[in-house]
C-alpha cells in the first residue's frame, strides 16, 4: 500500500503518524509475503503498534476532550476496541508467528481503511475548522 496525497487530512502531526503506521503495515506485508520467520521484524511492528496506541490515540483524545469534539465518544470507544483487539490478537496462545502476522496485517489494514481514512478524517476536519491545532 503506497502512501497517497489523498490520505493526508491536513493536520501535520496526525498525517506523519498515519504515514508511519502505513510504513509498518508495508513492513508486515513484506514479512508475510516473504514467509521468512522473522521474529525480530514481527516484534518491531508489534512494538510500533503498542507505542502508536499509547501516543497517537492519547494526542487525538486530548484534542477531542479539550475542544468539545461532538464525535468524541464513538471515536474514543473505537480506540479502546482496537486496543482490546490488539491485546487479544497478541496474546493468542498456540498460534505461530506466521498466523499472528497475517492476523495482525488484516486487522491493521482494516483499521487503516475504516478508522484512519474515515473516523480520523472527521476529527482533522473539526480541528481545521475550529483552528485548534
Ligand atoms: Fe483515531
Amino acid at each position: 500500500m503506497e502512501w497517497k496525497k489523498e490520505y493526508e487530512h491536513g493536520i501535520l502531526w496526525q498525517d506523519v503518524q498515519h504515514h508511519q503506521l502505513l510504513d509498518q503495515i508495508n513492513e508486515l506485508i513484506r514479512l508475510v509475503v516473504s514467509e521468512e520467520r522473522d521474529e525480530k521484524g514481527f516484534n518491531k511492528v508489534v512494538n510500533f503498534v503498542i507505542q502508536y496506541c499509547n501516543n497517537h490515540f492519547k494526542i487525538e483524545e486530548a484534542y477531542m476532550t479539550s475542544h468539545g469534539y461532538p464525535r468524541a465518544k464513538n471515536h474514543i470507544a473505537a480506540h479502546h476496541q482496537f486496543i482490546r483487539d490488539m491485546k487479544k490478537l497478541l496474546s493468542m496462545e498456540g498460534e505461530n508467528n506466521k498466523e499472528k502476522s497475517q492476523e495482525l496485517l488484516s486487522s491493521l489494514m482494516e483499521w487503516f481503511v475504516t478508522h484512519v481514512l474515515e473516523t480520523d478524517k472527521y476529527l482533522a476536519q473539526f480541528i481545521l475548522k475550529h483552528k485548534v491545532s
